[in-house]
């Protein structure tokens, strides 16, 4: 590979210094700005991370402009298609498919880990009756290190491996129990004849006085929404459960702080947001007058589902979605239901517009997935859930990936000043009144 740098100078102070241009195996090139502050004394300033790099990463490629989505290399397309939830999983923690003797064992391990201890059930029931499941799930799964100890030791690469098949065994199991905690139904103890998505969908749905079979476009659509959420490389809650974990917190900790890093609207909590907003709209007469407050900058409503920070084109999660929308609604609810109809209509007058065509604002994966969490019969307040439950594969992929690494190191960003200039402490007595000179 040739040798790539970049030369940056300081006119003010005549200082100089060669930065490193590093390439990976597709994407832009990244600048290693390391020798910036040694060499300059300067920081570099990027809020957002607008064009920063936080990490090296094997695990996803995106390319925005293109609409690839890449797991490991295979196509988001091909693994929707062929694939399955658990194999993506295995796919995404382990950099390869599994043979068929390695996917036996992965399928046991993680089976083996399906219920939570009866504890977790009892710290459950704590909750009040209509806490929001996003907020059970923060709190229970950072719960879960106070359970686990056994399987602790970040250091230990089997440790962080069971701590991994842990977390994606159980999180189904602690989703399904919040739903039954807000509903008041017992909860129902995993089933592990079953696959993935139909034991998530039973723990959701059967009750212990009826038979209850799982439907087959249901398992299959939710297992297709579980496989699209898996992982999108560096984005905000991975972010955060690599920087939780730079410093050495436990496993169960980091994917707590990642849940409640997805559940904010801009990210997770936007599937939920699309529903919210699609019920306000109520009916496509209103779309213009939502399309212009959307547009107001001096209006905090924005069309939910739309834009994306990486896709500038379309995002690939939302054309496979939206063809699943017409299955599912076919199967389960009337296929004219007014409010796809609705997030149809919606769709296609904001791409007329000049606003979103300029700005490049496309559905995006949480545009159609809430439609069809909703024909599935899963409430509003779950959505997000059900995303945190996929998003655990890729949360743990990156731990792992980070925890392996021998360079980590703490991550400790640093900031541009505006505050205060030094100044001496006043007593309380001598103060001047607030909004006083
Ligand atoms: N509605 C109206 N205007 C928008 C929207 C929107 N949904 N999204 C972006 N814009 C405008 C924004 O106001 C800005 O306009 P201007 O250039 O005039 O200032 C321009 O488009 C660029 O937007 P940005 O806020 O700088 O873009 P960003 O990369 O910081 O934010 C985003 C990306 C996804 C947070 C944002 O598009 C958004 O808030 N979308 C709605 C929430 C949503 O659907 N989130 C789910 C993302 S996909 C799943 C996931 O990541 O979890």
């Amino acid at each position: 590979m040739a040798n790539k740098t970049l030369e940056l100078s300081d006119l003010a102070s005549g200082k100089k210094t060669e930065l490193q241009l590093k390439s990976g195996t597709i994407g832009p090139d990244v600048v290693d700005i390391a020798a910036v502050n040694k060499d300059l004394g300067v920081f570099t300033f990027d809020p957002g991370f607008m064009a920063t790099a936080s990490t090296e990463s094997k695990i996803t490629y995106i390319d925005g402009d293109a609409g690839v989505l890449l797991y490991r290399g295979y196509p988001i397309e091909q693994l929707a298609e062929n694939s399955t939830f658990l194999e993506v999983a295995y796919l995404i923690l382990y950099g390869e498919l599994p043979d068929a003797a390695k996917w036996e064992d992965f399928q046991k391990r993680v089976k083996s880990h399906t219920m939570v201890h009866e504890g977790i059930r009892r710290f459950l029931s704590g909750y009040h009756h209509d806490a929001h499941p996003m907020g059970m799930l923060v709190g229970t799964v950072g719960g879960l290190s106070t359970f686990y100890h056994d399987s602790l030791d970040i250091n230990d690469p089997r440790h962080r491996e069971i701590s991994a098949h842990r977390l994606i065994a159980k999180m189904p199991t602690i989703a399904a129990a919040s739903y039954k905690k807000n509903i008041g139904e017992p909860t129902v103890y995993p089933r592990n004849h079953l696959s993935y998505a139909a034991n998530l969908l039973n723990m959701m749905f059967s009750v212990p006085c009826e038979d209850y079979e799982v439907n087959p476009v249901a398992e299959r659509a939710l297992d297709l929404l579980l496989i699209l959420h898996a992982d999108h490389e560096q984005n905000a809650s991975t972010s955060t459960v690599r920087l939780a974990g730079s410093s050495g917190a436990n496993p169960f900790a980091c994917v707590a702080a990642g849940i409640a890093s997805l559940w904010g609207p801009a990210h997770g909590g936007a599937n939920e947001a699309v529903l919210d907003m699609l019920t306000e709209i109520g009916e496509a007469k209103n779309i213009p007058k939502y399309l212009d407050k959307a547009k107001d900058k001096d209006d905090p409503f924005r069309l939910m589902g739309f834009g994306h920070r990486v896709y500038k084109n379309f995002d690939p999660r939302a054309t496979i979605i939206r063809q699943t929308c017409y299955e599912v609604l076919d199967e389960f609810a009337d296929a004219n239901d007014p409010m796809f109809e609705l997030a149809l209509r919606l769709e296609e007058f904001a791409l007329k517009d000049e606003y979103f065509v300029e700005r490049k604002l496309y559905p995006n994966v949480d545009y159609y997935s809430g439609i069809i969490y909703k024909a599935l019969g899963i409430p509003t307040t779950m959505f997000t859930a059900m995303f945190a439950v996929a998003r655990t594969a890729g949360w743990m992929a990156h731990w792992m990936e980070m925890m392996s690494d021998p360079t980590q190191r703490i991550g400790r960003p640093r900031q541009l000043y505006t505050g205060e200039m030094r100044r001496e402490y006043v007593p309380i007595d001598v103060r001047k009144p607030a909004g006083t000179a």
